[in-house]
């Protein structure tokens, strides 16, 4: 299995060089890391904690057309050429399904512990001064606003509504980044959460105070 996991990443890497850096091979990779790091202290299948880590954004849909199966069919291309049980493939393409913030309404109840895992450390990555960067990264790749104090936090916006508020990035904090600690699963990743949240209500009060130029 090892093998695979090497073959994954590299095949990963290559595919994710020209990637936005918000879901690049490094982003990838620290989902890898952290995805082990929760796996140790869970019982579960270690091996489709792995894979599916380093697949989960091997297509985005915002770049491969809106086409939300992109990323399964290359999941499912590279894994069926290699010596992974058809069992272990579904349970990882389940995963790559799944994971997103997005899609969090239309999970089932009951998931799979690895899926638990892979969703943690993904929103893991999107916490704390790695989070910040890539929120402002994204915002600055939409050329959205740092911040507009006319634009009010709103939750469950529909699709069409966020578009038109052209969203700031300060605002993406309140509806989704500072709304993660309570989503996730795993004791480990509760651990893990709590310094990188602190560390956004931080940043988020001291800009709030420069912005006024309080200090
Ligand atoms: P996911 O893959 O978990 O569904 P996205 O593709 O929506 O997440 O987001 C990828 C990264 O870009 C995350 O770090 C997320 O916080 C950030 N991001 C997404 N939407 C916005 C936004 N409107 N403003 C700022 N950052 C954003
Ligand atoms: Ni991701």
């Amino acid at each position: 299995m090892n093998e695979i996991l090497q073959q994954t990443a590299f095949f990963v890497k290559e595919k994710l060089q020209n990637a936005e850096a918000g879901h690049d091979w490094s982003h990838t990779e620290r989902v890898w890391k952290l995805a082990k790091q929760i796996a140790s202290t869970e019982i579960c299948n270690q091996d489709v904690v792995e894979l599916a880590a380093l697949l989960h954004d091997i297509a985005d849909p915002k770049f491969h057309h809106g086409d939300e199966t992109a990323a399964l069919k290359i999941a499912n291309e590279f894994l069926s050429g290699r010596e992974v049980s058809s069992e272990i493939i579904d349970q990882i393409l389940f995963i790559i399904q799944h994971q997103s913030f997005k899609n969090r309404k239309e999970i089932p109840s009951e998931i799979p512990i690895e899926m638990k895992i892979v969703q943690d450390a993904d929103r893991l990555d999107a916490m704390g001064a790695i989070g910040i960067a890539r929120a402002f990264h994204f915002g600055g790749f939409k050329n959205n606003p740092l911040y507009d104090p006319e634009i009010l936090p709103k939750m469950n916006m529909t699709k069409e509504e966020y578009k038109k508020s052209a969203g700031t990035t300060i605002n993406h904090f309140h509806e989704k980044l500072l709304l993660l600690k309570d989503l996730l699963h795993t004791q480990k990743a509760k651990n893990m959460a709590e310094v990188r949240h602190a560390f956004m209500l931080h940043f988020l009060e001291q800009f709030l105070k420069e912005w006024n130029g309080e200090i």
